[in-house]
């Protein structure tokens, strides 16, 4: 009796042993396959990607972001869209400029630009950039730090759509339930509980740069106006404009978020109301809903351990 036992739980303990064998195995090889991907220099062959930030008066956030960024493999520039009344000094320029330079590895060179708004409005994010040699856009908060693997993963999403806005933060609109010509505005925990978006926030997206042209020439001056007014919904502006250009939705990617600033006013009360009333403005704006909804989210399959 005790022999067959003993001899099960040996069976047993081999099964366990072998199987740790192979999942340990397997790991290995798909770990040295990142690795290798990783340590390869960024081939010339495709061009990268420009970061605009938007920033304010937070210069420790906006030197941590910078640094941080431009040690990513496939930034080619950095585009800083400033918007306060005073320049930036000489100082935080000589900083930042000096950050970059030793963040760029082999012979890799990323510009550093300031974008000088004289009028302080939050359509200063999209506005045109002339010298932009890139299509691929990553708009960015200087309060929000992704690692450069999810940004060089959200780029890849963003290649095989290049139409299409990739991002970090989605947010998403439905009917109200008791007034069906009103739509509703909902955050991170509506997403959550519904399992399903429609929109991929600007403070931290891939888009094409021709939105840029669109948003600042094409799209009706008094959405424009509308958020100069109200201090907010730039970014659901965007979102309506590539929706009704591509009749799709955004894509979700997964990645590590770190917000290194305060809380912003997506955390005070009432935010979501207003955010509403912006998205019934602007339906009333297209005469129709542009926003379609999905559910697919991107995620990197190297990063899943089983599957
Ligand atoms: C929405 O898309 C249509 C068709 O492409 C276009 O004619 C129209 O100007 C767009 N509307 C806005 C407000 O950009």
């Amino acid at each position: 009796m005790l022999t067959v036992k003993s001899a099960k739980i040996k069976l047993l303990l081999c099964c366990c042993i072998a199987l740790t064998v192979i999942l340990l195995a397997s790991r290995a090889s798909t770990f040295t396959a990142w690795a290798n991907s990783s340590l390869q220099p960024y081939s010339g062959t495709r061009k990268g990607y420009a970061i605009v930030m938007n920033t304010w008066k937070r210069y420790d956030l906006l030197k941590q972001s910078i640094v941080h960024y431009s040690s990513c493999p496939g930034l080619d520039s950095i585009h800083i869209v400033w918007s306060e009344p005073d320049p930036p000094s000489a100082s935080l320029s000589a900083f930042l400029q000096r950050a970059i330079q030793s963040n760029s590895k082999d012979g890799r060179k990323v510009k550093l630009k300031f974008n000088i708004n004289k009028e302080d409005s939050l359509n200063n994010r999209f506005k045109e950039i002339k010298d932009l040699e890139t299509d691929a856009v990553f708009s960015i908060d200087d309060d929000v730090i992704f690692p450069c693997s999810s940004v060089e993963f959200a780029f890849n999403v963003w290649q095989s759509a290049p139409d299409t806005m990739v991002g970090f933060v989605p947010r998403v609109h439905w009917v109200d339930s008791l007034h069906s010509d009103n739509y509703r505005y909902g955050g991170w925990w509506s997403v959550w509980w519904m399992g399903t978006y429609s929109m991929v926030l600007s403070k931290a997206a891939f888009f094409h740069k021709k939105y840029f042209s669109l948003y600042t020439n094409e799209m009706p001056a008094s959405i424009r106006d509308y958020i100069t007014k109200r201090r907010n919904c730039e970014d659901i502006a965007m979102s309506f404009l590539v929706a009704n250009a591509t009749g799709a939705p955004p894509i979700w990617v997964k990645g590590k978020i770190f917000e290194i600033g305060s809380t912003g006013i997506s955390s005070l009360g009432g935010h979501n109301e207003k955010r509403s009333e912006c998205v019934n403005r602007f339906v009333a704006e297209y005469g129709r809903m542009p926003l379609v909804s999905t559910s697919v989210k991107a995620v990197d399959s190297r990063s899943i351990w089983f599957w």
